[in-house]
């Protein structure tokens, strides 16, 4: 009996100790002035300062160590994804081999039209969280409902891919200029993948609402929602895989 409640105590301790954010990685949110990107994920990492709070100047060593940090993926699983902005000639550092995070919002070369929590460039601004999109995207993902039994407290991969696809459909009904590519249409289903393989919650299966809400919402790792990153690597061929089973589901 003594035993078993000292257990707990422990357990109840060491579980308290993962909503506490790591010592030189609380989030704070950007100073004015901070270069930030389309994507939720980076700027997250660069709210807890695994990139560099101001988002300028990232080279690869950075950004290996920062998605590594963060959420655990392999240094090199993106190493490609880095080089793809570098190719694509988008830094304005002056640094060839360095980029800023607003870099990043070129049109139609990484960024693309129909994203789940940022407007159309035809609208006037590709880069900045956009309140009335992600509504419409909360809306379909069922984010503030928790509700009912235990799952309704998880994004299943259906329920993912059903909410990528109408904002996609929504997109493409107002925007008169919609113009991804073949390339940039593919791209979506993996930006949806990349979201729910960072926020998974390998014991259940699904991503907590509770999670991917202040990731979008905030661009901050829910450590004090209890996310801890990983134990093992994720590769990129994790990404690919998920993309697959996003793209897999009938919408
Ligand atoms: C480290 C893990 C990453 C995660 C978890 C992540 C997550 C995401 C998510 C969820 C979106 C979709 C945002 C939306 O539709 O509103 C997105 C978009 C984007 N990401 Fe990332 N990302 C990661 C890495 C990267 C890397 C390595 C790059 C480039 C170097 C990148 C560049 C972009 C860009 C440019 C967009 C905008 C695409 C669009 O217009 O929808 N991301 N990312
Ligand atoms: C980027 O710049 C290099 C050197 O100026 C050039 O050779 C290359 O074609 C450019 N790439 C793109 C995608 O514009
Ligand atoms: C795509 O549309 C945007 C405006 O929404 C425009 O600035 C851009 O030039 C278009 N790109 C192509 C390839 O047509």
């Amino acid at each position: 009996m003594k035993l078993n409640l000292f257990n707990a105590a422990l357990m109840s301790l060491a579980t308290g100790s993962y909503a506490w954010e790591p010592r030189g990685h609380e989030y704070r949110a950007p100073l004015p002035g901070a270069s930030r990107s389309p994507c939720p994920g980076l700027n997250a990492l660069a709210n807890h300062g695994y990139l560099p709070r101001s988002g300028e100047n990232i080279d690869l060593k950075t950004f290996q160590n920062a998605i590594s940090g963060g959420y655990n993926f392999e240094p090199n699983s993106m190493d490609f994804v880095f080089e793809l902005a570098v190719n694509f000639n988008l830094t304005t550092t002056g640094n060839p081999n360095t980029w800023n995070l607003f870099d990043l919002a070129r049109h139609d070369e990484i960024e693309i039209d129909g994203s789940l929590s940022r407007n159309d460039i035809y609208f006037g601004d590709d880069v900045h969280f956009d309140h009335n999109v992600w509504a419409q995207t909360a809306k379909h993902l069922g984010l503030n409902d928790n509700r009912g039994p235990a799952k309704n407290r998880y994004i299943t991969i259906e329920v993912a891919a059903k909410a990528r696809a109408a904002r996609v459909a929504e997109a493409m009904r107002v925007n008169p200029s919609f113009n991804n590519s073949a390339n940039a249409m593919s791209g979506s289903p993996g930006t949806t993948a990349l979201y729910l393989l960072t926020m998974w919650d390998y014991k259940v299966g699904a991503a907590p609402k509770a999670w991917v809400k202040p990731f979008f919402e905030e661009e901050r790792i829910p450590y004090r929602e209890g996310y801890r990153k990983p134990e093992v690597p994720l590769l990129f061929k994790d990404v690919e895989d998920m993309t697959q089973k996003v793209v897999a589901v009938k919408v």
